[in-house]
């Protein structure tokens, strides 16, 4: 199978390369590279991710891969060219900032290729390679190629929703990072990542994109994995690069020393909706509670939590515990 497809890799190679030079070392490149500098990333980073640049409206590309070989069909099979209806071959990538994606091997095999400039705004800021023969978005996690003796060492993966906060938290010392492909985290990476560690750490935006990506992890995990799970909570609706930037790494590590369980992450979520200044609504508020205590597994964390809510709203214990027990038996 590897076989089959080897020349989709030698062009993902070649191109990585090709993007990486014009990038680095051409005076076209100084603009994204200059960008990428004043987003605190240093040049060693830019080594180690191989970040690149696809040139604005040029053959350069498509003349360098067909030199090398390459039938129009291998290149189109690539997904980094599409055939015009004049038969041309057209960069799906323009003027973007090029991140290699590569599988756990290491090998290039996908493309995501973000915005730089100002008036860029209308399009989209990231975009990927589409699917092909070598590539499926829910499959590949960013970085594991990387990451994966540091997981091992670790007994810990950080599991982040952007490249670029793969790539800070790997510039504020932290090698045991992945990111999901912004997509929401499939069944498939989070079994991938419970093959290698028994502690996974949510990381995603503080926003409410991020905190719906959290619930939806959380929930995906269910029965598909006994790993330990916990989510980072960042305030102020930033992302992990952000944070870092703005409070620093030591202040991020206090964020990972304070990570919440799915049961506390979905009280706080729930919390919101509810007034809690209403008896009635109070009263709804602790039986969503109560259903949530009844879905923890571990009867120790299970004790702790119905102390908390019993302490918390003055409450009787042995209510509360009934509750718990009916909420769990009526489950299907
Ligand atoms: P920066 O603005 O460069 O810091 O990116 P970010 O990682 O903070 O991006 P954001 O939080 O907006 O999105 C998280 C992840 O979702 C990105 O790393 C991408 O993988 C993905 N993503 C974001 N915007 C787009 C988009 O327009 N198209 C696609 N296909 N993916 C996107
Ligand atoms: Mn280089
Ligand atoms: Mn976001
Ligand atoms: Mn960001
Ligand atoms: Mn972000």
């Amino acid at each position: 199978k590897q076989q089959e497809f080897s020349y989709l890799y030698d062009i993902h190679e070649k191109a990585n390369d090709f993007y990486h030079y014009y990038l680095m070392s051409t005076n076209n490149g100084a603009e994204a590279y200059d960008y990428l500098i004043q987003r605190q990333l240093t040049k060693e980073v830019l080594e180690v991710f191989q970040f690149g640049l696809a040139p604005n409206n040029s053959q350069l590309l498509v003349q360098y891969l067909q030199k090398a070989g390459f039938t129009s069909e291998q290149l189109v099979d690539s997904g980094i060219f599409y055939m015009a209806d004049s038969g041309e071959l057209i960069d799906r990538f323009r003027n973007r900032i090029m991140i290699p994606l590569r599988n756990s091997r290491g090998d290039v095999v996908a493309f995501s290729g973000r915005v730089f400039q100002e008036n860029s705004e209308k399009s989209a800021k990231y975009l990927n390679s589409p699917e092909t023969s070598i590539f499926k978005k829910g499959k590949l996690i960013y970085n594991l190629d990387n990451a994966r003796l540091p997981i091992r060492n670790q007994n810990k993966v950080l599991i982040a929703e952007g490249y670029m906060d793969v790539i800070s938290l790997y510039q504020a010392g932290y090698e045991n990072v992945v990111a999901s492909m912004g997509t929401s985290l499939s069944e498939d990476q989070l079994k991938q990542l419970s093959k290698m560690t028994n502690t996974l750490i949510f990381a995603f935006d503080g926003d409410d994109a991020g905190q719906k990506a959290t619930s939806r992890a959380f929930q995906t995990a269910q029965g598909i994995t006994n790993a330990e799970i916990k989510a980072i909570q960042i305030p102020n609706k930033l992302d992990p690069d952000e944070w870092i930037k703005e409070h620093g790494k030591d202040s991020f590590q206090q964020l990972i020393n304070q990570c919440i369980s799915q049961f506390e992450f979905n009280r706080d979520f729930f919390k919101k909706d509810y007034n809690l200044n209403d008896e009635y609504e109070l009263a709804q508020y602790i039986e969503k509670v109560i259903e949530l205590i009844s879905q923890i597994k571990s009867p120790i964390e299970q004790q702790l939590r119905i102390n908390d809510l019993v302490n918390e709203y003055h409450l009787s214990e042995a209510i509360i515990t009934e509750q718990v027990n009916r909420a769990r038996d009526i489950r299907p």
